[in-house]
């Protein structure tokens, strides 16, 4: 007989750029009792979810749902669904995941163009229009908030400019979605994609996304249903989408009414997902963006009552994550393990060109909260001062009281 010790995760307060502690609401849906594929309280659930994501992007689109996988399987399902091989795709790139979103079209078979800014700014609206008319793609793909500088690209004046040059306009606000406003439809999304670990304080697993009708269009066009679940009048497109997982027409007829067999809808992240947009929702859309807000600048003023600069243009910066510069001659990494050993708290490490130069402190979903941003502040104060950082006394956490104590 052998005894194998049940998973016994220990507790953390993940502070770091996502994923973060989920909601304790979600992680008690995702026990709730799995039902059948096609049980009506499943088909229910789904159409529900589907109602509450509405809200979620701001948006009327009928095509909104899950697509099962983490974020990256939702930005793969709609580039490959919506651009043809051969077809020209641009990519602005201020981060690390800029150069995801060109990697998965590349793969896609597109022909991909990017403009680069430096890590630490956004991309100037004139510069996207100015590479719209150079190289005249059918999509323009832009990362919203790209976790790896913490900036937040302001995407409200380029659904226009997409909408005159005729381009399709889809975004990844997979670590935005939920913390800082986004508007499907007032800006002119044709697709968003997005993930549940970041803010909307899930776990990572599902992704949620929306297509506007023109978006829907170009996938219909490229139509094709399996063989063994074709009806008549279900003609195959010459040109039909080079996945089967991520072919969005057949994700598409399995949500909607003729319920089209494709994956097995992973039950316990719907559940997870339809929580997550529960509380958003329950709380308000606005005053959860709200908290983001108040909860990132008590951290920046924080970090910064600590004595410790900040990476990138501020003024840019998303509400729920900052680049704290790691004092020169600190040892990042060991801190890093220190803050995690001595007071379970995680804070990110980061990318490229900023790889020991920047933590990542992030304050979003369920621990976009007072509570959990003054206990990081007083353990990362604790931390650098025995890593050898002269640190204010109590600068840290009387910073972000201050920004508290102005809101009230
Ligand atoms: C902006 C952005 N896009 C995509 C991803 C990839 O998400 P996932 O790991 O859920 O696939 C991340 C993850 O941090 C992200 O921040």
């Amino acid at each position: 007989m052998s005894s194998i010790a049940p998973l016994d995760p220990p507790a953390r307060l993940l502070m770091g750029p996502g994923p973060i502690s989920a909601y304790p609401s979600v992680l008690r849906a995702m026990s709730s009792p799995l039902v059948g594929q096609y049980d009506p309280f499943m088909t229910d659930a789904m159409a529900d979810t589907q109602r509450l994501y509405r809200q979620v992007w701001a948006t009327e689109n009928e095509q909104t749902f899950l697509v099962d996988g983490t974020s990256r399987a939702g930005i793969e399902a709609a580039i490959t669904s919506l651009v043809r091989p051969g077809e020209r795709v641009l990519v602005p790139v201020f981060g690390r995941f800029g150069h995801l979103l060109a990697e998965i079209a590349e793969r896609a078979l597109a022909e991909v163009h990017t403009i680069e800014v430096p890590w630490g700014q956004v991309v100037p609206a004139s510069a996207i229009e100015e590479a719209i008319v150079r190289v005249r793609p059918t999509l323009l793909a832009l990362v919203q908030g790209d976790t790896s500088t913490t900036m937040n690209q302001p995407l409200d004046e380029i659904g226009a400019i997409c909408e005159k040059h005729g381009v399709l306009f889809y975004s990844d606000a997979t670590a935005s979605l939920g913390g800082n406003d986004f508007e499907a439809d007032a800006w002119g999304l044709d697709a968003a994609t997005a993930g549940l670990q970041k803010c909307l304080g899930g776990p990572s697993g599902s992704s949620p996304i929306t297509l506007s009708d023109r978006a829907v269009e170009v996938i219909r066009s490229r139509g094709r249903v399996e063989a063994g679940i074709r009806e008549e009048g279900d003609e195959s497109a010459s040109d039909f989408i080079r996945t089967n997982y991520f072919d969005l027409g057949m994700i598409i007829d399995y949500w909607g009414p003729r319920r089209l067999n494709h994956h097995t809808e992973a039950t316990s992240m719907l559940y997870a997902a339809r929580e997550a947009a529960a509380v958003l929702l329950n709380e308000g859309r606005d005053a959860v963006i709200a908290r983001h807000r108040l909860a990132g600048d008590a951290m920046l003023a924080g970090v910064r009552g600590l004595g410790l600069g900040v990476f990138g243009d501020v003024a840019h910066k998303m509400n729920n994550v900052v680049a704290v510069e790691i004092p020169e001659g600190l040892a990042g990494d060991a801190a890093r393990q220190a803050m995690l050993d001595d007071f379970g708290i995680e804070i990110g490490t980061s990318f490229g060109p900023l790889h020991g130069r920047v933590w990542r402190i992030g304050t979003m979903g369920y621990n976009a909260r007072r509570d959990a941003v003054l206990t990081t502040l007083a353990a990362l104060e604790h931390v650098l001062r025995r890593f050898g950082a002269k640190v204010p006394q109590g600068g840290g956490v009387e910073g972000a009281l201050d920004v508290y104590g102005a809101a009230v």
